[in-house]
């Protein structure tokens, strides 16, 4: 049966603080999809800001500059002017970052709700008039309960706060945002909170279809956010440590995948076994979750959605083991081409990049690392180094050489490391890069998205995630 007609919506007023990678493109489709809708974006980062009303957005997305640029000036408006933007909106979505803990109670656990809770008492300073805050940020349980406190706490006038966590993926957002699995929106059961959770799925129902509209308590919404995101890890690290199975047995980590994932009951997405999952939201919403079983007295849930997070460490440790033995045992003065930087493709994004972290390991060893990434900006990359080294600048440098080109990269270069999928690796003339290399020479490949035996034909000496090892590759430490 075909869903009833959406709403009309015109006059509503939509405000989002937090101009990233979540604000940023879940409210442009929302301008695309609601033309009457006015929505205004607002960070208090005013180069962000700048960038967002620009040509150069801050944030690669593919196909967002289209949408952007069809809403931007009409009903999607980017300020600086975070005040006026809670003021003029009916509706207040909250999209800051909500990193893991630095230091204090829970650090290296628990999320960091500093940004949040400025934007909740911002909110609650100068709104005159009653609000629905949509918790859009990824939180804690209870997180909506601490914010009404807050919000209520000046006594001004009245705030409904409904979760509406989100589930895009970086790489595929603006899909993702166009044609969801679903959107799920979590409220109180009261009246107000019920109404509340009626306007903003009328938003909603004006592009996805009123079945893909769940809703539910406001505890179960929050929570469903960090178990979807574990649940997802969770698959990513079961495969990487089967394919350390396969290497020590000759299995073939794709074939497996293939089997087990034609399971009906177990599917076949999210098994591609790789050097380690990456991004700003596995490892932060799975150690939030950890810190929550921690804190609620279950130690053994918390252990058991912990060893996700130690799997992905080991297999980025794998990868990087694999080079120094596969390398002769030493990397010390090898130049290693290191292919891709993000942490996956179609996204500038590196927070939490595997990359990140076999760049660091690779320093340690003293190798010279030649980084190309077709997206990632050279500033970004210097700062995620310095800050995984604890070096300065000019000390990273004498390791680290950033290139144009994956040609450029592996010129002299003793191996090949795949750190992203980026599609463009895929078809690089890998017979005139060999030319150019040291010999015998090495592809590592992370992410098992070159051709093999053709690489082999041409002569490289080849590994790859949970494959069965090459005869020429030392292997004589397992890893
Ligand atoms: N990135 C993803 O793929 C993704 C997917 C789903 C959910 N999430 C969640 O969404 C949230 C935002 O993630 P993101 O990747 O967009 O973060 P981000 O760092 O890209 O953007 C957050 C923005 O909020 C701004 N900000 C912080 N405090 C502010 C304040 N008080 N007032 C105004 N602006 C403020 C920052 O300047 C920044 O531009 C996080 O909780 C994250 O876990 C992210």
């Amino acid at each position: 049966m075909a869903s009833p007609p959406a709403p009309k919506l015109a006059g509503l007023r939509i405000c989002c603080i937090g101009a990233g990678y979540v604000g940023g493109p879940t409210m442009a489709m929302m301008a695309l999809k609601c033309p009457e809708v006015v929505i205004t974006i607002v960070d208090i980062s005013v180069s962000r800001i700048a960038a967002w009303n620009s040509d150069v957005l801050p944030i690669y997305e593919p196909g967002l500059d289209k949408v952007v640029k069809a809403c931007r000036g009409k009903n999607l408006f980017f300020s600086t002017e975070v005040d006026q933007g809670i003021r003029d909106a009916d509706i207040i979505f909250v999209a800051v970052n909500t990193p893991t803990k630095k230091v204090g109670m829970g650090a290296g656990r628990a999320a960091d709700l500093t940004y949040w809770e400025l934007a909740a008492r911002r909110i609650a300073s100068v709104a005159e008039t009653p609000k629905v805050v949509v918790e859009k940020s990824t939180v804690p349980i209870n997180t909506a309960e601490a914010i009404s406190a807050v919000l209520h706490g000046a006594g001004k006038t009245r705030f409904d706060v409904l979760s509406n966590p989100e589930f895009l993926a970086e790489g595929t957002a603006m899909t993702d945002l166009d044609n969801p699995d679903r959107v799920l929106i979590g409220g109180n059961m009261n009246e107000s909170g019920k109404a509340a959770v009626a306007k903003l799925a009328d938003v909603y129902a004006h592009w996805v279809p009123r079945e893909r509209i769940l809703t539910t308590n406001v505890w179960s919404s929050e929570l469903s956010k960090l178990v979807a995101n574990s649940f997802l890890a969770q698959r990513v690290s079961s495969i990487n440590a089967v394919s350390a199975i396969c290497e020590a047995s000759g299995a073939d980590v794709d074939e497996v995948a293939r089997a087990v994932g034609m399971d009906s009951r177990i599917g076949s997405k999210f098994l591609k076994a790789s050097v380690g999952f990456g991004g700003s939201c596995f490892q932060k919403d799975i150690l939030n979750l950890v810190y929550l079983c921690q804190s609620m007295g279950l130690a053994d849930v918390a252990e058991y959605f912990h060893s996700v997070v130690m799997m992905n460490d080991r297999q980025k440790e794998r990868f990087v083991s694999r080079m120094i033995h596969g390398l002769f045992n030493t990397v010390t003065g090898k130049r290693i081409a290191l292919l891709g930087f993000a942490f996956k493709k179609d996204t500038g994004d590196t927070r939490e990049s595997a990359s990140i972290e076999i760049c660091r390991r690779l320093i340690e060893e003293r190798a010279s690392v030649c980084i190309y990434d077709p997206k990632v900006e050279a500033d970004q990359i210097w700062m995620d180094l310095t800050a995984a080294t604890k070096l300065d600048k000019t000390e990273v440098q004498k390791y680290v050489t950033l290139c144009d080109s994956a040609y450029e990269a592996a010129s002299g270069a003793h191996a090949l490391a795949i750190a992203t999928e980026w599609d463009e690796f895929k078809t690089l003339d890998y017979g005139k890069i060999q030319e150019d290399m040291v010999k015998p020479s090495f592809v590592f490949d992370g992410r098992n998205v070159l051709d093999h035996d053709a690489l082999r034909e041409l002569g490289y000496i080849v590994y790859a995630i949970g494959k069965p090892l090459d005869p020429k590759l030392n292997t004589s430490i397992n890893c």
